[in-house]
């Protein structure tokens, strides 16, 4: 973890923020995945880790906004603990670590909290995503968990948003330290992307690298050479000849800060003509975001001019017809790219979408919208220094979705639906880096950027 002053001054901003009572924040506990002590990888929740930076199972943090104390709950472990997962240190020991006042046994948290209210004393939590804090929550707090999402304090989730928001100089230094292992994740899935070798055998080996260079991957392992699949976990098939292999993919370092990647790559190295022409138009994308992104001006602005490059572009091949701003403010378009130019990354790879993306993504001057494509943006308003946003624009032509837009003539005036036809056997792909908005422009995450034209990638696929 970092030093305790790093806690101690992001809770003080926090208590600043919610002007008073008190903010509790539990931890993750383990999850049984099949039985009790057959548990998933431990996960701390992330508001958890910013604010107090235990990485351990069981705790709850508690800010006094009115006194200026906060505290940690949790029980030391017992000698039939000890015996099984080794000494643990303390809960006392983690307080101070995390610069915390105090440290009592869980069980103190439920009288604490009972005072409180009785004093009139609001109490600040964020909307639960696990069931075993929604019950926690319940139980304390008397609010049926059906109910918690409305409850949660818009206080303590916008003085979190405001403060996560913003990388500190050492939260982009553990970023990059997750993109060099995502580069080394990606440059290791292009070496072995041959005809013949099966997608889980890849897919393994880069959880596998992930895991030994920090904690774990930053989410399940994306990759397929049915790319137009946008989030496809299948990993059954075997790779062949012809085919793309999308690759989205990233680490989480051991203090939990991630990075996110995709590359599309040609099985056996060698993009065909037609691969080419479309991977360049998304590579130009990616690349017209990068240098559009800045301080000052809304994400989302990035994102409709980024799809205006991928109207002009498909239009160019004859797949897109008409005027390409039109075709885009009609949302045309969004039949190759469903999805949003990008979201925040931080200690979640979705940085804080626990939190709701409308208070991450979006705030009083930019509303989430309502068309298909841009609804899906995740991160639309605008950008400020210190802001690390992914760029991951893509082209798929994803057959359901051709059949039912033809069978409903839906922008029929934009697309020229039978030269789309003969690409429903083309994939999707998706070229995706990690972005630090700094004073000057948005450079890209990381100590090399991923190979992404067509010729690096291509010699990439050739060395041994
Ligand atoms: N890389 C997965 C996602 O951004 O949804
Ligand atoms: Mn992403």
């Amino acid at each position: 973890m970092f030093d305790k002053s790093v806690y101690v001054n992001r809770r003080r901003a926090i208590a600043r923020g919610i002007g008073g009572g008190i903010a509790l924040i539990p931890g993750n506990n383990e999850s049984p995945a099949n039985y009790p002590a057959n548990t998933y990888k431990f996960r701390q929740d992330s508001s958890f880790l910013y604010l107090f930076g235990l990485n351990h199972p069981g705790l709850a943090g508690v800010i006094d906004a009115d006194t200026g104390e906060d505290f940690i709950y949790g029980d030391d472990a017992g000698i039939d603990d000890i015996i099984w997962t080794g000494p643990q240190p303390s809960v006392r020991e983690m307080a101070e670590s995390a610069g915390a006042r105090g440290a009592s046994p869980f069980t103190r948290l439920a009288g604490v909290l009972r005072d409180a209210i009785a004093a009139g004393r609001r109490v600040h939590f964020l909307p639960p995503y696990r069931s075993l804090n929604a019950l926690l929550l319940e139980e304390m707090l008397g609010i049926h968990h059906s109910l918690l999402k409305r409850y949660a304090s818009l206080e303590l989730i916008r003085a979190l948003v405001a403060s996560r928001s913003v990388k500190e100089p050492r939260e982009i230094e553990e970023i990059a330290r997750a993109c060099d292992i995502g580069r080394e994740m990606h440059v290791r899935a292009m070496q072995e992307a041959r005809p013949g070798v099966r997608e889980q055998y890849i897919a393994g080996l880069l959880e596998g690298i992930a895991a030994s260079r920090g904690s774990m991957v930053s989410f399940p392992v994306i990759l397929s050479q049915n790319g137009e699949t946008l989030h496809n976990h299948d990993h059954g098939q075997v790779l062949s000849t012809g085919r793309m292999m999308l690759t989205d993919a990233g680490a989480e370092t051991s203090l939990n800060y991630c990075s996110d990647f995709t590359r599309t790559v040609p099985v056996g190295g060698k993009f065909t003509s037609r691969q080419r022409e479309v991977y360049e138009i998304v590579l130009e994308c990616n690349q017209r975001a990068m240098e559009l992104a800045r301080p000052g001006v809304t994400y989302r602005w990035v994102h409709v001019e980024t799809c205006k490059v991928l109207a002009r572009g498909l239009k160019a091949l004859g797949l897109m017809k008409g005027d390409v701003d039109e075709a885009v403010a009609a949302g045309a378009h969004a039949l190759f790219m469903p999805h949003g130019l990008g979201h925040m990354m931080g200690l979640d790879v979705h940085d804080m979408e626990d939190l709701g993306q409308v208070h991450v993504g979006y705030d009083e001057e930019t509303r989430p919208a309502e068309q298909f494509g841009l609804a899906s943006l995740r991160m639309g308003r605008r950008l400020e220094e210190g802001f690390v946003v992914t760029d991951e624009p893509g082209c798929y032509f994803i057959p359901a979705l051709i059949d039912r837009w033809r069978a409903e003539r839906k922008h029929e005036a934009f697309l020229a639906y039978d030269k789309i036809e003969t690409f429903k056997d083309f994939g999707g792909i998706r070229v995706e880096d990690d972005l630090l908005i700094t004073r000057d422009g948005a450079v890209c995450l990381g100590e090399r950027r991923v190979p992404a034209t067509v010729k690096e990638i291509e010699e990439t696929m050739r060395a041994e």
